[in-house]
């Protein structure tokens, strides 16, 4: 048997099986319950969620956002040192919005082809993070707690400051801030971070949609990520002609930057920064991890006297997966995220041999310099004729070029990190890649037409994370039944009917050290069934499927309060019907997890 029962990473329930039923499904002697749904009063006067659609904006404002992600629970004594397991801040991602959902006829537009500004405030509304307080009651079941100062929404147009090396840079100059201090609002937040000082990072990710550009042309750090000339939900053709929505259009309009949007799209692509435990304080946009499609963050243990480090992917085809060291040390008695704005930023180069590189994006390290001159006046990806880095905020702002330049190794679409408590090592999920070809495999990302994914791993050398070299392998390769992943000429697993899996996107390990994965499959779903979430023993790779989630949705979400018994794992974009069968309307809902005779999840 490859079970080692001994260890604290065994995993010793009874696999579920696939399954396509609108429901969610977990193993034998364990419940779930759905909570928090789209919707649900959070705050402010808490107005009822109505199931027609004709909740307003300002109403959205103080709800549960749509399409839940990343989260985290924060113990409520965290900050003295506690470790409560029954009071604790949920805070939440909202990814993106369902429209016909969100609305009670959908998404409409005037004769003018413009659309009510209530209907774009609440959309706004509906994106972004929520803070939510919640507490165990005597019989154990979990509540908000009413009227709590911290129960809160940040959205899309919430003020935050912008911080680390692209504050007051010229190109984050906008007619809201007129020195390129300052923002409005966080978008497309997909998965996230809990920073060892006790905050939350949210990620920014797919934030491209949001911008309408009709210029002739458009600058690098629009070209990079896809910037089009009309815009996902048309925020910018609100018909109140209300600053906060015209800012999406990033046409040059005025003779300065002081005048118009133009920059507004280089004040999106960063990991954001919010302190639930200090509701008075603005998000705070950390420049100096780069700018890309963020995914997520994820930090290596924080050692005293020591620099903090955290890794990122960039989830797109053919991106990178990039490493932050702070320059200062991390104390834990004055950490905080100040730490997170100097410092270097690598990436990584995965090479055939199992070997690998950090490449520091720094025009003081003398090898990148060298390959900058070196490029100028060539094409680069997507951009012509580079130009160069003038300064190091160019590289914060355009970071997937100075990747491409330093020779970071494109991925498999680099989706969450997370690292092992016990081990050290650190994971990612690669989740898929149909457009990788036999002409462009390499060792970390192997098969052509990579429809099923893949979940790599590494150790740093010496087991420091602040090295910059490290030693990697695939821990598994998503699939069919059949699956094998060869390490040393053997099979090391072979996918079996509980445990086969495709497209793993959210991981994360719980404070045993189990592995959790989570899926986001469009690929042979009568095979796959409807995601999923697994558990593996990152020691003997073991791996059992634990949940499935109900029909159409994605499982993208997880967290659980310290004694890993309530777990809370989100349900994102459902189809229909769910979780109420009464309600025509799909809602995004948090599903807790207990097993029901009390013991820790997973074991
Ligand atoms: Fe929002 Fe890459 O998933
Ligand atoms: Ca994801
Ligand atoms: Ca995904
Ligand atoms: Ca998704």
């Amino acid at each position: 048997s490859n079970t080692d029962t001994g260890s604290s990473t065994a995993i010793e329930f009874k696999a579920v099986a696939v399954s396509t039923d609108n429901t969610v499904v977990v193993p034998e002697g364990y419940s779930a319950q759905p909570f928090l749904a789209w919707g649900t009063p959070i705050t402010g006067s808490y107005p009822e969620y109505k199931n027609d659609g004709t909740n307003t904006g300002e109403e959205q404002e103080q709800q549960m956002g749509m399409h839940h992600d990343g989260m985290h629970f924060y113990p409520i004594d965290q900050k003295a040192g506690g470790n409560s397991s029954t009071e604790g801040l949920l805070v939440m991602n909202h990814e993106y919005i369902n429209q016909s959902a969100l609305h009670a006829n959908g998404a409409t537009y005037d004769v003018n082809g413009n659309r009510p500004a209530d209907e774009v405030r609440k959309e706004i509304a509906a994106h972004g993070v929520s803070v939510v307080h919640i507490k165990q009651n005597d019989n154990g079941v979990w509540d908000i707690v009413f009227g709590s100062p911290f129960n809160r929404r940040v959205t899309g147009n919430t003020e935050m400051d912008i911080r680390g090396p692209l504050r007051g840079y010229e190109k984050l100059v906008t007619k809201y801030s007129n020195d390129g201090t300052e923002t409005r609002g966080t978008l497309n937040n997909c998965s996230m971070g809990p920073t060892p000082w006790g905050t939350y990072l949210a990620a920014e990710e797919n934030w491209h949609g949001y911008f309408a550009n009709s210029d002739a042309t458009q600058p690098r750090e629009q070209i990079r990520h896809g910037v089009g000339s009309s815009s996902r939900y048309d925020w910018e053709l609100a018909d109140s002609g209300a600053d906060q929505y015209v800012r999406f259009d990033i046409s040059t309009k005025g003779a300065t930057a002081q005048e118009d949007y133009r920059n507004e799209a280089n004040t999106y692509g960063y990991m954001v920064e919010i302190d639930p435990f200090t509701p008075e304080q603005k998000p705070q946009k950390r420049t100096a991890l780069g700018r890309f499609g963020h995914e997520g963050v994820i930090f290596a243990p924080a050692v005293e006297g020591q620099p903090i480090v955290c890794y990122s992917g960039d989830d797109t085809r053919f991106e990178c997966i990039y490493k932050f060291v702070s320059k200062q040390p991390y104390y834990a008695a004055t950490a905080g995220g100040y730490l997170l704005d100097e410092g270097t930023l690598y990436v990584a180069r995965f090479n055939e041999d199992g070997s690998g590189d950090w490449l520091p994006l720094d025009l003081e390290d003398a090898d990148f310099k060298a390959k900058v001159d070196a490029a100028v006046g060539t094409d680069v990806g997507s951009i012509t004729g580079f130009t160069g880095f003038d300064n190091q905020a160019e590289i914060h702002l355009n970071t997937r070029l100075a990747a491409d330049i330093a020779g970071g190794t494109p991925m498999d679409r680099p989706e969450w990190g997370a690292v092992d408590p016990n081990s050290g090592m650190v994971y990612f999920t690669l989740t898929n890649n149909s457009r990788r070809t036999e002409d462009d495999v390499n060792a970390a990302n192997p098969n052509p037409d990579n429809q099923t994914g893949h979940i790599i791993r590494w150790a740093e050398a010496d087991n420091d994370h602040t090295s910059v070299s490290f030693e990697w392998d695939i821990f598994v390769f998503g699939g069919f039944e059949g699956t094998e992943t060869v390490v040393d000429g053997e099979a090391a697993i072979t996918l079996t009917d509980e445990n086969i899996f495709a497209s793993p996107d959210g991981l994360w390990f719980d404070y045993n050290g189990r592995l959790w994965i989570q899926t986001d499959n469009g690929y042979e779903k009568d095979i796959f069934g409807n995601d999923m979430m697994l558990a593996a023993n990152p020691e003997t790779r073991e791996i059992k499927r634990f949940f499935v989630g109900p029909q159409g949705c994605e499982v993208t979400g997880v967290t659980s309060t310290p004694d890993v018994k309530s777990m809370f794992v989100n349900i994102q974009h459902p189809a229909a019907n769910w979780p109420d069968a009464s309600d025509p309307r799909p809602r995004d809902a948090c599903v807790l997890v207990t097993r029901d005779d009390g013991g820790v999840i997973g074991a």
